[in-house]
């Protein structure tokens, strides 16, 4: 009893049990996994051996979410050594896969990978369709953060330099479809350097909001104005690699990296030689939940676009909903709050019958009930049932066996969604406001 209560003492958390603040790390590694015959990236020994000797580094120190690159033909060693318990399946060895994988702690949803647009023919980036990966990672309840594993291309030929502004572009779109109003990571292999002309690494910070984890927390803030090269293993963060880890937090989430560091200290072989030609990059994290805005998880299914009405709910100083208004038939078409402040917030198809609420005085949306099932092999969202704080209710579409009730806690209600559409509701969360 004594050793509960200190640990409930311990942990903030919400009414509900979940916590409102807690701590993660990241990885970045460069796995040196091209066949030998091709590259030997200058690393001594054999790379099977040492590719299971990072394996059983990553268990050892039980990283919470690790990006690995050029995990081409020595893949089976380090997943036979590692133990995480959440991995992406290979896409394969040269030249087949893109040498991405994610090993992590934390379970996720949504896992794509997406080749590059662009690819220069130099320095063999053409040969294996390298590219990005994209996950959306959930850190604890309500507490969904979008990774990012990036390779782009190498090289510093002109050529090149066109391919990687290119790789660096379009994550940085895929960032604006896919994860608007997300806490997002992005770290990886940029192969960038901030002093190289034609390199374009700010892009994150200057069109998606990010930090550069390096030059926040290494250089002050401040940009580097001349070239400083690392050694391998590196003794010092100031000098640059271009192994690079960009964060953002959310309106619900914010996100705040702790420390920087280079820990090619933690990898070596027994006799002190290197296990890779790039230095892992290894960045501490706190989040901590939004006090005016906050979300539930999510339910439902891996399809449709993406939507989210935070950034539209933080512009505004204290969320009401006036009318809530729901549409379906079979299935669950759309879902809509117009808000006393004037805005509608609607997602979803024009389908099914829409029946409407409007709430009185005083009066919130305090909890909702959804259901999925499967049309057309796909999980989709089939009905839900909404309750005010004066108990009245709004139901639309057909219940199923597999529902989830959502319920704001006390002082908070619900103002707004976050999920995926596209002619119904695929996947449904809810925003809640401080009330
Ligand atoms: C360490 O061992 C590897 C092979 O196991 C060898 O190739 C390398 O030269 C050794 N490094 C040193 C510094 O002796
Ligand atoms: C690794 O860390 C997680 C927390 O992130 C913990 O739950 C797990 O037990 C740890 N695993 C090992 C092998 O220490």
């Amino acid at each position: 009893m004594l050793y509960l209560s200190s640990v409930l003492l311990a942990v903030a958390s919400t009414a509900l049990g979940a916590p409102t603040t807690g701590t993660f790390n990241i990885l970045t590694l460069n796995v040196a996994g091209l066949p030998a015959i091709l590259n030997d990236n200058d690393v001594p020994g054999d790379k099977t051996v040492n590719t299971g000797l990072i394996g059983q580094y990553f268990s050892i120190y039980n990283y919470s979410l690790i990006h690995v690159q050029e995990d081409f033909n020595y893949h089976a060693a380090l997943y036979a050594a590692d133990d995480h318990p959440y991995r992406t399946a290979t896409s394969g060895g040269v030249p087949l896969g893109s040498g991405l994988n994610t090993l992590s702690n934390f379970d996720w949803v949504d896992m794509e990978r997406t080749k590059w647009d662009t690819c220069s023919a130099s320095g063999g980036d053409c040969l294996t369709p390298k590219g990005f990966t994209f996950m959306r990672v959930k850190v604890s309840e309500g507490v969904w953060v979008d990774a990012y594993n990036i390779h782009t291309d190498a090289g510093t030929e002109a050529s090149d330099l066109t391919a990687r502004a290119s790789n660096l572009q379009q994550v940085s779109t895929h960032i604006k479809a896919y994860s608007q109003s997300n806490p997002v990571l992005v770290f990886g292999d940029s192969n960038s350097r901030y002093t190289r002309t034609g390199d374009i690494p700010k892009v994150f910070t200057t069109d998606n909001g990010m930090t550069d984890a390096w030059i926040s927390l290494a250089l002050g803030g401040n940009y580097p104005t001349a070239e400083v090269l690392c050694k391998n293993p590196s003794d010092t963060t100031a000098c640059e690699i271009v192994d690079k880890v960009w964060y953002r937090g959310s309106p619900a989430v914010t996100l705040t990296a702790t420390q920087f560091q280079y820990v090619g200290n933690q990898f070596l072989q027994p006799n002190g030689s290197v296990l890779s030609d790039h230095d892992p990059v290894l960045v501490d994290f706190t989040w901590t939940l939004g006090a005016k805005l906050r979300l539930s998880d999510p339910f439902g299914g891996a399809f449709g676009t993406f939507y989210n009405d935070l950034d539209t709910l933080s512009t505004i100083a204290t969320p009401v909903v006036s009318t809530i208004t729901l549409s379906g038939g079979n299935r669950l078409d759309s879902v809509s709050v117009t808000l006393a402040s004037g805005q509608t917030l609607t997602h979803g198809g024009t389908g099914g019958n829409a029946v409407s609420l409007t709430l009185a005085t005083g009066e919130t949306l305090t909890s909702a009930t959804i259901c999925q099932g499967t049309y057309n092999d796909q999980a989709r969202l089939f009905s839900i049932s909404v309750t005010t704080s004066k108990a009245r209710t709004l139901s639309t579409g057909v219940t199923t066996s597999d529902c989830v009730t959502r319920t704001a806690e006390s002082g908070w209600a619900i103002v707004g969604f976050v999920g995926r559409s596209g002619d119904g509701i695929d996947r449904l969360g809810f925003v809640y406001a401080k009330i």
